[in-house]
């Protein structure tokens, strides 16, 4: 029997990546490399599989990095689209289709699938009040909004959530808002949007979830109950943005589809690039599907996509999400913005080849039922202490005593002992136990008695000494050798779906052909006589050196996140108006520029203030060349006492902005104005 029983074939979907930054570990881990494992194994077995991922394109923190870098949305994800499908496949990830959310077919599956709900009546309709950038004649998303945290009252809080503290909330909880787009307090205004009503799904989803799929993992499970025992609400599914598929229906000019909504769709337009019997796979009872995602995606996997499958009514629902927790670094949430992250690309950098590694510390470390801990002296400890001192030593030694005694051709087995028969019987029972382990998506473990099948070979070569005995007894040696070639062999193919190109490597070594996994377990893959090939280093040891390298350079970033944390200084002593009307700050343009003879920071720069054209010594040299910011319109603080710098009379001060790290920036004034014009 097959292990997907009545299914016919599986359809394996992975979380679309944002399409905003590259791919770290946590990614590799949570998702990727199991999803992976899980699929080779599959093939292995000959069934039909497909492994479908893509990057997610749109959302509001795309547009937003484009904003800040000055480019187009496109831009961002053309350049990370392509930083993340190289990843991926450098790692050994066999997607069948890589896509992206930005392709035709897939605006116009997401289309096509809106309007058939739509239609269908399935959504409702509704107004609401949401701020609005009259400046900028536009409607804003909650991270478009930035104000103080009604809890902390940090600055710099966004509308869904303040990062200082943590608290969600709502834009409208803002004290003093201000829009991102222009700088401007937004107001409110009216405007509609077409939701899901999950409520309308409620009774369908607990009786699916709760009573039909009571296998899932706990941790996905749990979490649908929660939500599920809470409550649904109904869910906006379009936004008002210029990036995204626009909504397919009259009267919603300027709308787009969330970005949760066109996602999860992604994976069928991905599905209909890669062949035109897409629709086998979505839609035949007889095809199951399972999501490989991160614990943050578990709502979207578990409630609000399969509802709108339900929805639209021709579509499969999931038969299971194993989803999983997070993966953290030395003991730290891995973030992107705080650069605590091991980034993919960067890895290989430093430790070339080594893909298998990293899968290997991964998936044994894998955050499966809680969050885990990724640490370099355990990567360390595993490469050294499992990959080299069993699974290498182990394959080497049997290789090199096979070409040292039997000129590399595989001996035949003589007689067999007890020893013998009880290793040889263990083969098929650790094999049965990877297999389990793997259908129920317990990774940990299977790779863990994979690797158990090497210590068996191991122990059985420590035990069972050939190289002793070979002077007295060949025969007994031609057996001992048989046999731990045999354990190779199926090594070759059980370590496949976990290690693939050190199986690829190990079946060079044996002179095998591409074996299934219905092989695994027999004790005949070497015929006798068989010349196999010389050997080679399945791994090699990391050094001490290797791993400090990488700890110095998370102290380091540490390091520079504490400083630049710290050195936000704290507010000032309040003072009163009439101190501050005391400044006579002014808007003024830059005419002249040139360094200070003998020193590194200082510039003498002429400036024209409205008022006069006056000299000013400013310390920006190491930021700024003279020739660049003539022209440039600048804060002037000119009523500030003349003072002499190095020879030269400094009459006023211009404003600049400074960072923990001494960076400097300009302070201007957001658009051209005249010279001379008061800053109050
Ligand atoms: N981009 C989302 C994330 O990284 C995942 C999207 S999964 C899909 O959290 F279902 F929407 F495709
Ligand atoms: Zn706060």
């Amino acid at each position: 029997m097959t292990q997907t029983g009545k299914f016919k074939r599986t359809l394996v979907t992975t979380a679309l990546p944002y399409a905003n930054g590259p791919v770290h570990i946590g990614h590799l881990a949570g998702v990727y490399v199991p999803a992976d494992i899980y699929v080779r194994y599959l093939r292995l077995k000959g069934e039909d599989v497909l492994l479908i991922g893509g990057s997610d394109e749109h959302g509001v923190p795309i547009t937003l990095k484009a904003k800040r870098e000055g480019v187009t949305p496109q831009d961002i994800v053309d350049k990370y689209h392509n930083i993340i499908k190289e990843a991926f496949d450098q790692f050994g990830i066999t997607f069948d289709v890589y896509s992206r959310t930005t392709t035709e077919t897939h605006y116009q599956t997401a289309s096509e699938f809106f309007k058939k709900l739509y239609e269908k009546g399935e959504f409702i309709e509704k107004e609401s009040e949401q701020y609005y950038d009259e400046s900028a004649g536009q409607f804003l998303a909650d991270r478009y909004i930035t104000g103080t945290c009604p809890h902390c009252k940090s600055e710099g809080a966004y509308g869904d959530q303040c990062e200082s503290c943590g608290t969600s909330l709502n834009a409208t909880d803002l004290i003093q808002p201000k829009s991102v787009v222009s700088g401007s307090t937004p107001v409110m205004r009216k405007t509609k949007h077409w939701y899901l009503p999950l409520d309308k799904h409620e009774a369908f989803l607990k009786e699916w979830i709760l009573d039909g799929h009571k296998e899932w993992k706990p941790n996905v499970y749990g979490q649908c109950k929660s939500w599920l025992d809470m409550g649904l609400q109904p869910r906006a599914v379009s936004r008002d943005l210029d990036w995204g598929v626009p909504v397919p229906v009259e009267g919603a000019d300027g709308k787009v589809l969330y970005v949760w909504f066109d996602a999860p769709i992604g994976y069928i337009s991905a599905t209909k690039e890669h062949t035109p019997e897409w629709e086998k796979y979505w839609k035949d009872p007889e095809t199951r599907m399972l999501h490989f995602i991160g614990k943050d995606n578990i709502v979207f996997h578990c409630i609000v996509f399969p509802a709108m499958l339900k929805a639209e009514g021709s579509y499969n629902l999931p038969d299971n999400v194993p989803a999983n927790e997070f993966l953290n670094l030395e003991g730290d949430k891995i973030s992107t913005s705080r650069n605590w992250a091991v980034w993919l690309h960067e890895y290989l950098l430093d430790f070339k080849d080594k893909q298998d590694v990293l899968r290997y510390v991964l998936t044994a470390n894998a955050p499966e039922s809680k969050d885990n801990d990724f640490t370099w002296k355990d990567f360390q400890a595993r490469n050294n202490n499992e990959l080299v001192a069993i699974l290498g030593n182990f394959v080497n030694r049997a290789v090199v005593l096979t070409h040292k005694y039997f000129d590399g051709k595989v001996p035949a087995q003589v007689t067999i002992e007890e020893y013998d028969r009880q290793t040889l019987e263990e083969i098929p029972v650790i094999v049965k136990k990877v297999e389990d382990s793997l259908n129920n998506f317990k990774f940990r473990e299977a790779v863990k008695e994979a690797m158990n099948l090497a210590r068996l070979g191991n122990k059985y070569l420590a035990d069972t000494e050939p190289w002793k005995l070979i002077k007295n007894d060949e025969d007994r040696v031609k057996t001992i050798l048989n046999i731990s070639l045999q354990i190779s062999a199926n090594l070759s193919i059980l370590m496949e779906p976990f290690l693939p190109f050190t199986a690829t490597k190990l079946k060079n070594i044996l002179n095998l052909d591409q074996l299934t996994w219905e092989q695994c377990g027999k004790i005949d893959l070497l015929e006798n006589n068989k010349v196999i090939n010389k050997p080679e280093l399945l791994f090699e040891k990391i050094e001490d050196a290797d791993i400090q390298a990488q700890l110095d350079r998370l102290a380091q970033t540490k390091e520079a996140n504490e400083a630049a944390a710290k050195e936000v200084m704290p507010a000032k002593e309040n003072i009163e108006f009439d101190d501050f009307t005391k400044l006579d700050i002014r808007v003024g343009t830059i005419l002249e520029a040139e360094k200070v003879a003998k020193t590194k920071k200082l510039l003498k720069l002429k400036v024209d203030t409205g008022i006069d054209q006056r000299t000013v010594v400013s310390g920006i040299a190491e930021y700024y060349k003279p020739e660049n910011i003539i022209g440039k319109q600048v804060s002037i603080l000119v009523n500030l006492a003349p003072r002499k710098i190095k020879g030269i009379e400094s009459q006023g001060m211009i404003l600049m902005a400074e960072d923990a790290n001494g960076e400097l920036a300009f302070v201007l004034p957001e658009k051209t104005i005249k010279e001379g014009s008061e800053i109050r």
